[in-house]
C-alpha cells in the first residue's frame, strides 16, 4: 500500500480586483515609481474596493477544488493562513467553508503566522492527512494588508497588496511524491521588527489605550536582513533534509516581499534566475497569499511538471519562518 502522504491536487488564486500603480501612489505619498521599482521590484499591487478577504479566499478555493477534480462535499478540513480576517470571529475559514459549500460539521480554523501563514497551514494540513484524519484539505493563504497599513506612511504603504491563493491537499499512497517535508519555526523575542497592533476596546477597569497606533509597524532594514538570512537558512534546512542539491530544484517559490530579498536568497542558495519564481511586480507583498498565488501562476504558466521538485520558503512577522519541499 505504501505510506500515507499528502499531495497538492489543485491550485487557485484570486488577487483583489483594483490595480493600483506606483504612479497612483505618487499622488498619495512622497514617493516615486523609480524609488519603489528599484528598492522593491514592485510596479503595481491589487487593493480591495469592498470585497472581503473571505470572498477572495472562497473564489481561490473554488478554483482549486475544480482543478483537483473533486467537489466541496469531498473537503474534510479547511485551514486558512491569515492575519487580516474579516472579523475577530467567526474565522475566515468558517466563512470560506460555508461559501464554497463544504459540509456542515467539517472543522475549519485560521492560523496566524503573518507571511509564513500559508506554509504553516500546509504543515498542519499535512499532519492531518498523514494521521488519517483528513483526505482532502482546503489550504488557503489570504491577506488584506490595505486595511491595516497606514496609507500616509510611505515606508510601508507602497509594499503591500491584497489577495488570496488556495490549494487542495489530498491523501495519496505509493511512490514518494507530494509534500516531501515541511518545517515551521518562530521567535517571539524579535516581534518588534514587524507587527500590527490590534484595535483594542478597553474595558471600564483599565487605563485608556492609544487607538491611534493600530497600523503595520516595520523596521525596514532589520526586516530586510533578517528575511534574507532566515529564508536562506529555512530553504537550506528543507533542501538538506531531503538530500537535495541546488541542481535538483526546478523552482524555488519564495514569499514575495521584495525582489532584492529574493535575489539575495537566490544567490546564497546558488540558484539560477530561472529556478526562482517572482510575480512581485504585479502584486507587491500579499503576505500569506503570496506563495499560493505564485504557485498557482507557476502551474498555469506550465513551469511545473510531474516529478519536478519545488521549494517553498517564507518569512514573516512573529517572527515566523517556514519551508516545504514538494515533488510534483
Ligand atoms: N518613497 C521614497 N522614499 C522612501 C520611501 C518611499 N516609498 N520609503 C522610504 N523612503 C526613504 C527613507 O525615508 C530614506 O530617506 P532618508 O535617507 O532621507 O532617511 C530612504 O528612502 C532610504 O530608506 P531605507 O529604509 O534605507 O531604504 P531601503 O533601501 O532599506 O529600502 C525597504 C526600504 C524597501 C522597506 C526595505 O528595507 C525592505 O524591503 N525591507 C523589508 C520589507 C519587507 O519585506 N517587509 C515585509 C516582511 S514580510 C511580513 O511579514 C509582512
Amino acid at each position: 500500500m505504501g505510506e500515507l502522504r499528502s499531495k497538492i491536487t489543485g491550485t487557485g488564486s484570486e488577487p483583489a480586483s483594483k490595480v493600483v500603480t506606483n504612479l497612483e501612489l505618487e499622488g498619495l505619498v512622497d514617493t516615486s515609481d523609480e524609488w519603489i521599482s528599484t528598492r522593491t521590484g514592485i510596479k503595481e499591487r491589487r487593493v480591495t474596493t469592498g470585497e472581503q478577504a473571505s470572498e477572495l479566499a472562497a473564489g481561490a478555493a473554488k478554483k482549486a477544488i475544480k482543478a483537483a477534480g473533486i467537489t466541496a462535499k469531498d473537503i474534510d478540513l479547511v485551514v486558512v493562513g491569515t492575519v487580516t480576517p474579516d472579523m475577530v470571529f467567526p474565522s475566515t475559514a468558517c466563512f470560506v467553508a460555508a461559501s464554497v459549500g463544504v459540509r456542515a460539521g467539517v472543522p475549519a480554523f485560521d492560523v496566524s503566522a503573518a507571511c509564513s501563514g500559508f506554509i504553516y497551514a500546509l504543515d498542519i494540513a499535512d499532519k492531518y492527512v498523514k494521521g488519517g484524519a483528513a483526505k482532502n484539505v482546503l489550504v488557503i493563504g489570504v491577506d488584506f494588508f490595505s486595511r491595516i497599513i497606514d496609507w500616509s506612511d510611505r515606508g510601508t504603504c507602497v509594499l503591500f497588496g491584497d489577495g488570496a491563493g488556495a490549494v487542495v491537499l489530498s491523501a495519496t499512497r505509493g511512490a514518494k511524491t507530494g509534500l516531501l517535508s515541511s518545517h515551521i519555526h518562530s521567535d517571539g523575542r524579535k516581534w518588534e521588527t514587524l507587527y500590527a497592533p490590534s484595535h483594542p476596546h478597553p474595558n471600564p477597569f483599565e487605563k485608556k489605550t492609544d487607538h491611534s497606533k493600530t497600523n503595520v509597524k516595520m523596521n525596514g532594514s532589520d526586516t530586510f536582513k533578517l528575511a534574507v538570512r532566515t529564508m536562506t537558512n529555512a530553504a537550506r534546512e528543507v533542501i538538506e533534509l531531503n538530500g537535495l542539491k541546488p541542481a535538483d530544484i526546478k523552482l524555488l517559490i519564495p514569499h514575495q516581499a521584495n525582489v532584492r530579498i529574493m535575489k539575495a536568497t537566490q544567490q546564497r542558495l546558488g540558484l539560477s534566475d530561472d529556478q526562482v519564481f517572482s510575480n512581485i511586480e504585479k502584486y507587491g507583498n500579499t503576505s500569506a497569499a503570496s506563495i499560493p498565488i505564485a504557485l498557482d501562476e507557476a502551474c498555469a504558466g506550465g513551469l511545473i511538471k510531474k516529478g519536478d521538485v519545488i521549494i517553498l520558503v517564507a518569512f514573516g512577522g512573529g517572527l515566523t519562518w517556514a519551508s516545504a519541499a514538494i515533488r510534483w
